[in-house]
């Protein structure tokens, strides 16, 4: 007897074999299911040992042991599936398949920085070109800059992010674990890990500081948000953009902030970037935007001071009920909801939640956030703030420069930002993996369903055969003129079915492979990585298809004729 050791989605569960003669053949057969905890693992498997009645088993009682313990292990594992994936798991994942690494981990990392691998960088690049397409691109009431990361130090000086932008750290006087807290909650939080008091350390303004210039270096910053970038920037914007208002100017970069504790792996880090929008109007004008019916899970100030559950409702209710002041607040919370549904992730895990008066910035009349279900449990995903007039104001002071525009109906006016959605890149790129992980129990491996749009690897193309010339000159063709127009790799290492959970682990949407017919009839098969549905496709229509299937433009069944293949 002996005990083997099995790894399925990275987790280790634990069996116990013995050789045996079934039908007259030598066989490795499964004599018990030992669970997922290796010491238990071995006591269980000493126990076995020590009862003679398993060393005489017949071939029956084996194969009803086999059952049984079978049973045991797709009940382990579905406990499993149902398990959400914990950051530290995430994080873990991420760093085996390429997608981030603890940044020069060589040298031990450094907190709160991180490096994104092969397919870390493609992930992240295509979540910043869906955002820039869907609010940039496509709306004619914005238009986009990207701003230098170290500025004017004054820029710091006016925003007030010198005099406030402050974290506080704490340590818990019970587990004396140190974290940070807003400013505001001084005195009220309690240690999230055992509810302890907290002891104040001290007060840290989160800007980094820099010199810049060799020999009479001037004290500069990294930029600790986007956003100063289009405040600065915004009277040479709308004169060259020809903007009139209602109108919005985005940027998408790095920030920096020296966080007290940088921890749950990306959530929060010292280097991250930011996806942000101002969006200036004249005083009091209204939206002329449909509040969209997406209905979230609401949490307003009142109802937190008043110790309510979140109600679910339409945002455009909530508007109406004066739950969301605003009309220009409703309508982009529910574009910026209606962006992340629009690629896949499942309403039931995002909600709305106001700020408390004291827990807004010092820049802010009204905020809520996106805030997300994360393994941690819910945190802010999104921020959606009401700057009023405080910024370009502050500008004014500060630079002596007047940034008032003049509108066509209006004359001169100076606008106010009415919302300001900031999205981190590093919180999108969590909640799109989240989303996708799932283990499938038949295939035993991972398939991580991104939207494809959102896939590092549009395509792995491979020979069925890597014996046949023919079929693989057939393939590598195929995969040289793919390469001109979509990120696609030729894969032909290991077997088929290995190849195509490489690729279902890494989200890869379609597998494409040639084999004998395929030079007979000059097509190709598309396998779904989500369903492991095939069709078969001619090569002169590969581009398109492969096209509107990544754009969910046309069902997969409908793109080419169904085939029956034995590996799935
Ligand atoms: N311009 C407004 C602003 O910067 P914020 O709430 O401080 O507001 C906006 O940040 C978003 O940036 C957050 O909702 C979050 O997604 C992201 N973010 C902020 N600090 C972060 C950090 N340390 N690490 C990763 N993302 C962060």
């Amino acid at each position: 007897m002996f005990v083997v050791k099995k790894n399925i989605n990275g987790r280790d569960y634990y069996y116990l074999r013995k050789s045996a003669r079934i039908n007259g053949k030598v066989k490795a057969i499964t004599l018990a299911y030992l669970g997922s905890n290796r010491k238990l693992a071995l006591e269980k498997a000493k126990d076995f040992k020590e009862k003679p009645s398993v060393m005489k088993m017949t071939d029956d009682k084996s194969r009803e042991i086999v059952e049984k313990e079978k049973k045991a292990e797709k009940t382990e594992i579905s406990e499993f599936e149902k398990h959400m994936l914990s950051i530290d798991e995430l994080a873990v994942f991420c760093k085996r398949k390429g997608f981030v690494y603890p940044s020069a981990e060589i040298y031990g990392g450094l907190a709160g920085f991180w490096d994104f691998g092969h397919l870390g960088v493609e992930l992240k690049n295509n979540i910043k070109s869906e955002w820039w397409n869907y609010h940039v691109r496509k709306r004619e009431d914005m238009a986009g800059i990207d701003g230098a990361i170290i500025t004017n130090p004054k820029v710091w000086e006016a925003s007030g992010h010198i005099s406030t932008f402050f974290d506080v750290a704490v340590k818990c006087r019970k587990c004396k674990s140190t974290t940070k807290i807003d400013a505001s909650a001084a005195g009220k939080e309690k240690c999230e890990k055992c509810g302890g008091e907290f002891e104040v350390l001290g007060k840290f303004n989160q800007l980094f500081p820099v010199k810049v210039g060799a020999l009479n270096p001037v004290e500069a910053y990294l930029r600790g948000e986007t956003a100063q970038l289009i405040f600065t920037n915004f009277r040479l914007v709308q004169e060259n953009a020809r903007m009139s208002l209602p109108f919005g100017i985005a940027q998408m970069g790095k920030a920096f902030r020296n966080e007290i504790s940088p921890r749950e792996f990306i959530f929060r880090c010292r280097e991250f970037e930011q996806m942000e929008i101002e969006y200036f109007i004249a005083p009091a004008q209204p939206c002329p935007y449909k509040v969209g019916d997406t209905e979230i899970s609401i949490l307003s100030a009142d109802m937190q001071l008043k110790n309510e559950e979140p109600a679910k409702m339409k945002i455009s209710e909530a508007l109406k009920a004066g739950i969301i002041k605003r009309d220009w607040h409703a309508y982009w919370i529910e574009q910026e909801l209606s962006w992340f549904l629009s690629l896949g992730a499942s309403p039931d895990n995002f909600r709305i939640r106001q700020h408390l008066p004291d827990e807004k910035s010092h820049y802010s009349t009204d905020t809520w956030d996106l805030e997300y279900k994360f393994p941690m449990g819910w945190r802010e995903l999104q921020g959606f703030a009401d700057r009023s007039t405080y910024d370009l104001s502050q500008h004014q002071k500060f630079s002596g420069k007047n940034l008032e525009m003049t509108d066509s109906k209006l004359g001169k006016v100076l606008p106010e930002v009415v919302c300001e959605p900031s999205l981190g890149l590093e919180r999108a790129f969590i909640v799109f993996l989240l989303e996708a992980y799932h283990y499938d129990t038949s295939r035993q491996n991972i398939v991580l369903k991104l939207h494809p749009r959102l896939s590092p690897l549009k395509a792995a193309v491979f020979p069925i055969v890597k014996t046949d010339e023919a079929v693989v000159n057939l393939a590598r063709y195929i995969y040289d003129s793919l390469k001109e127009d979509f990120s696609v790799i030729y894969d032909d290492s290991g077997s088929v079915g290995r190849r195509y959970a490489r690729n279902d682990e890494t989200a890869t949407p379609f597998c494409i492979t040639t084999d004998d017919e395929s030079i007979k009839n000059n097509d190709a098969t598309i396998r779904n990585r989500d369903t492991t549905e095939q069709i078969r496709v001619k090569i002169s229509n590969l581009k398109d298809i492969l096209r509107k299937l990544i754009n969910k433009e046309i069902a997969f069944e409908k793109a080419g004729r169904p085939v029956n293949t034995r590996i799935k």
